[in-house]
């Protein structure tokens, strides 16, 4: 089990059930994180150790000088403490995005979309927030039900490098394991590196 999953287990996310924080750990130990950006916060999960925040708490102990910040429709799930802050928005809603971005300065390091998980506003909420990542930034998409490639032509691709995951495998984006299934499949990550060089 690495850090990561501890650390998950630890706070109560599913993100080491369904298979992402092995994934993650491969891609961001050894990267210098300053601030991340999660788009759904939840809490109140049936899930042992289940807490208000669980993947903003596993993100600030894993990433230990990061700024965390978490959105989330449902205002029951604000959290805020020295590192951790958290916004009430909608992924579906361009503007409420943009509200945090201006709140918080953008240039993220690290963002992950595990909010709504549909397709349409998985590729609203890239699009909105793609342009605020840091150099070298990246951007997660959790639970794609559809073919990540069509996400990725759904987004500025030039400007960016793409790479997808199923059950913590990378697969060929144009590839013919590239169809991710219907729901519940789950397990299914898109990872979007900002390539840009004017960031
Ligand atoms: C799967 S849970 C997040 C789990 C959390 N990231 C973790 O690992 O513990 C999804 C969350 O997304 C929120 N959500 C649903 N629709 C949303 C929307 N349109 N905009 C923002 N958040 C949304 C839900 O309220 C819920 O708290």
């Amino acid at each position: 089990m690495t850090p990561l999953c501890k650390l998950s287990v630890k706070y109560g996310s599913d993100k080491n059930i369904v298979g992402y924080t092995p994934v993650y750990y491969r891609l961001l130990k050894d990267r210098k994180v300053k601030k991340v950006l999660e788009i759904g916060i939840s809490g109140l999960r049936a899930l042992p150790n289940n807490v208000i925040g669980a993947s903003l708490w596993m993100w600030h102990d894993f990433f230990s000088d990061a700024q965390i910040y978490g959105i989330d429709i449902d205002p029951r799930f604000m959290l805020n403490t020295d590192r951790i802050r958290s916004f009430v928005a909608d992924q579906t809603k361009r503007e409420t995005l943009l509200n945090v971005v201006g709140a918080t300065g953008g240039d993220f390091d690290v963002i992950i979309d595990d909010g709504l998980h549909d397709p349409f506003n998985q590729i609203v909420a890239a699009n909105c927030l793609l342009p605020f990542l840091a150099k070298d930034g990246t951007y997660f998409i959790e639970d794609i039900y559809v073919d990540p490639a069509a996400v990725a032509l759904c987004t500025p691709r030039g400007l960016y490098r793409y790479r997808a995951f199923l059950h913590g495998e990378e697969v060929e984006l144009d590839g013919p394991e590239r169809h991710f299934g219907e729901p519940p499949a789950g397990q299914n990550l898109l990872m979007i590196e900002n390539s840009r060089s004017d960031a």
